[in-house]
């Protein structure tokens, strides 16, 4: 454990101490907002991010829950300053989250460097918010702790349970199949959502808050606890005393997140039945901390890590709230036994490991063991191949066995409308081994990577009962989604990769065991269509979109932008006061 820091090395104190007339500017402006000297004097000052917004459902409690933080900073001697941050909806913002997520990572990061804080609780939940969040605090480098929104409750409707995502893609097909009556359709819109509180799935929200508990960014358990459960009160407070010691403590972000973190976090992922997205925020948070996390690397932690818990879309029955009954993360992490490497430490200063030994498990249905796992293998496959030389991305414990290996011909649709109009139409030629291609998906086509990967069945084929085909994109697709979607083919056709030479009749060959995706096209015949291919205009001539378009790194790569990457240019200057 470091030496504990004087009140004159924190860099509140830069802002707050010296007598010169700058200070006295920062101090009478601080009793203008009511406080006296006493109420900062000596103290840490901790950022309190807030990603509250009236167009963020997931984070309605931060308003309030805010509050119970400051009560624990105050408790611990520190003073809190609440700062707002961009709250990114999940299901508002458009054309999706995906595009923001570094707009996030950047107001975090610049938010901490310019305001005098010594120490911050970044306050998310909601898909992009937790590597958002992460990744700028990471790169400003000064100790903060994690408060994960916490999941909402079950969904409920006539008698069933609804899982966020997962069962609205589900009866949406059951509609379209005209299986259920308008009168169901609404029940359900009504039942899906009962709480404040991210998506209850395993969906990208229950997997990015778990890995950032499992690479040591959260309090103890914090992340399985219900938004609507009074423990997440009491842990938000917990997060407020805690975050205080850790200024004093100098327990920066760096000690934290270690090569043997990240390979907790990749380890937990897995055998949550983790989310494809998980795999670019992953890559990217890793990253920032200067640990160069690789696709092939998550491919090898993937084969050996079972997946055990039984949560859907990769389980069938169970949400997170009863995975927190079971016992939770912590329960899930006590399972994986010595996969879990011990030298990790948490924002506690503790091993990570700590005091699994005593938790219990409550329901080894929902929390299996490695024995009686869910799937044999990690959630996530990355495949390689003449389609995709950089990496793609697949879901095996979501897709029907019989696609694991699969050879059928290509229809390919070059944009999203394309699409639609094929899989709206009732009468359409294609068979069941049909391959349905989304190209200009990507990060740079989408733009911003659109959650389209997991195409909709098409009408022709739900008529014949189907629903499941292999479908290939360079997309992503929702954490709550399922199907045999291979996802963030790299490098995306948008810049020329090999799925923009893709043609409709080309033989695809999918096979998940070998890990390989390739069209059956001669070497020659795609060097000639490469000659003729023209490249796409860049999607934005102004604004955040177009430095989104001159920077954004493709998919294999964390989808970071390229000057915002740790080995990009110097450090960063603290900011002359
Ligand atoms: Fe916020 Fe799913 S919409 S987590
Ligand atoms: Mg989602």
């Amino acid at each position: 454990m470091t030496a504990r820091k004087t009140y004159e090395q924190l860099r509140s104190a830069r802002w707050m101490l010296p007598d010169d007339q700058r200070s006295f500017g920062h101090r009478s402006r601080t009793m203008q907002m009511g406080y006296a000297p006493e109420d900062w004097q000596g103290k840490p000052i901790i950022a309190v991010i807030n990603t509250w917004s009236d167009a963020q459902p997931c984070h309605m409690h931060f308003r309030e829950r805010a509050e119970w933080v400051k009560r624990g900073i105050l408790q611990s001697g520190g003073f809190p300053m609440e700062l707002p941050a961009l709250s990114l909806s999940e299901n508002f913002v458009k054309p999706t989250t995906m595009l923001y997520r570094n707009m996030l990572a950047m107001e975090t990061e610049e938010l901490l460097r310019s305001h005098p804080v010594d120490g911050a609780v970044l306050m998310g939940g909601c898909d992009k918010t937790t590597p958002g969040l992460v990744m700028g605090a990471v790169s400003m480098g000064i100790p903060f702790i994690y408060l994960p929104a916490g999941p909402m409750l079950r969904g409920n409707y006539a008698g069933k349970t609804l899982g966020s995502g997962t069962d609205g893609f589900k009866y949406w097909d059951e509609r379209r199949a005209g299986t259920i009556t308008q009168e169901e359709w609404q029940g359900i819109e009504g039942g899906i959502a009962r709480s404040y509180g991210h998506c209850m799935t395993m969906g990208t929200a229950s997997t990015m808050t778990a890995i950032a508990e499992a690479m040591g960014l959260t309090l103890p358990g914090a992340s399985s606890i219900p938004a609507a459960d009074a423990n997440h009160q009491r842990m938000s407070a917990a997060c407020g005393r805690r975050i205080v010691d850790m200024v004093w403590e100098d327990l920066t972000p760096d000690q934290i997140i270690t090569p043997a973190a990240v390979d907790n976090a990749v380890t937990v992922a897995m055998a949550t039945g983790c989310s494809t997205n998980a795999i670019i925020h992953l890559i990217a948070m890793a990253r920032r901390a200067g640990v160069p996390l690789e696709l092939d690397d998550l491919d090898r932690i993937g084969r050996t890590t079972p997946v055990l818990a039984n949560i859907r879309p990769s389980g069938s029955t169970y949400l997170m709230e009863d995975f927190f009954y079971a016992g939770g993360l912590r329960a899930l992490m006590k399972q994986l036994g010595d996969k879990l490497d011990p030298t990790a430490i948490t924002v506690t200063g503790k091993p990570l490991v700590d005091g699994l030994d005593q938790v219990k498990i409550y329901n080894d249905d929902v929390i299996r063991s490695l024995s009686n796992p869910v799937y044999h293998e990690g959630s996530l496959a990355v495949l390689k191949g003449n389609l995709c030389p950089d990496g793609a991305v697949i879901k095996p414990a979501a897709c029907d066995p019989k696609f694991h290996r699969h050879c059928g011909p290509a229809l390919v649709a070059d944009s999203y409308a394309e699409m639609k109009k094929i899989i709206d139409d009732p009468d359409y030629p294609l068979t069941p081994d049909t391959v349905l291609v989304l190209r200009n998906a990507g990060p740079q086509g989408g733009p911003g990577m659109p959650e389209w990967g997991m195409i909709p069945m098409p009408k022709a084929l739900l008529k014949l009962g189907l629903r499941d085909m292999v479908r290939i994109s360079d997309a992503r697709m929702s954490g709550t989604s399922f199907g045999a979607c291979v996802l963030h083919v790299a490098p995306e056709s948008y810049v020329g990769g090999p799925l923009a030479l893709l043609k409709t009749g080309d033989m695809v060959e999918l096979d998940i065991p070998a890990r390989s995706l390739n069209m059956l096209v001669s070497e020659e015949e795609i060097t000639a269509r490469r000659a003729a291919w023209v490249a796409p205009t860049r999607h934005y001539e102004r604004g955040y979109g177009f430095m989104f378009s001159g920077h954004i790194e493709q998919a294999d790569k964390g989808c970071d932008f390229d000057f915002l990457t740790t080995e990009f240019g110097g450090k960063t200057p603290e900011p002359a006061i």
